[in-house]
């Protein structure tokens, strides 16, 4: 009996025509999840959409691994991707004292971005580790980065000297420290 593939089989093939390129290929399977992993490479955000208050700073969580017989050489985050390749975004311009890696060489690669600005939302941002192997180079999937609008409403509307009044603030997304409200 012949069977046709199934439509899983199918898209299984379509992805094995891109191992070419194991970056996409590996993009294909995990994306969503915000977990990118490849040959024992894989880097892992717990959230890929960030939110913060323009001005303030945002933590972006992130941990790695890498194959036990490598060795780790840089460990970076980026927002360049294609044409060049990928460089180290505290050097950039934009965000020269702005942005500190909370990571280490081991497993945890969080940075942290600081005085945001709306232009920072225009990125992407990816982890990127290399290690001793040429081959040796990853990086994780995309984080995005969105601020958020601060509301403050006064409740009731209006009040004489003496009413109690209940001041409520609210952002448009939901934010990714706890903040506290002066
Ligand atoms: C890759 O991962 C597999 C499964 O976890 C493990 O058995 C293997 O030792 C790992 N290889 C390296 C080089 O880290
Ligand atoms: C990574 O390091 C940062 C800064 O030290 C820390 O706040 C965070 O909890 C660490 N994350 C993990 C998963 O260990």
């Amino acid at each position: 009996m012949f069977l046709t593939p199934t439509r899983e089989e199918r898209q299984v093939e379509d992805v094995m025509l891109v191992t070419s390129g194991p970056l996409i290929f590996a993009a294909v399977l995990c994306i969503s999840t915000g977990v990118l992993i490849q040959q024992n490479f894989s880097v892992s955000y717990p959230s890929t959409s960030i939110c913060g208050l323009k001005g303030s700073f945002v933590d972006m969580p992130c941990t790695y691994s890498y194959p036990s017989d490598r060795h780790i050489r840089e460990t970076f985050w980026h927002i360049n991707w294609f044409p060049e390749a990928p460089t180290d975004l505290s050097l950039d311009s934009k965000y020269q004292g702005r942005v500190e890696y909370l990571g280490d060489k081991v497993d945890n690669c969080s940075l942290r971005i600081k005085d945001l600005r709306d232009s920072d939302t225009k990125e992407k941002y990816r982890f990127r580790l290399t290690t001793d192997d040429r081959k040796g180079t990853f990086s994780g999937s995309e984080v995005s980065l969105s601020l958020a609008d601060l509301h403050v409403t006064v409740s009731p509307e209006s009040v004489k000297q003496g009413d109690k009044v209940t001041l409520t603030c609210s952002t448009t997304c939901s934010l990714s420290n706890n903040p506290t409200y002066i």
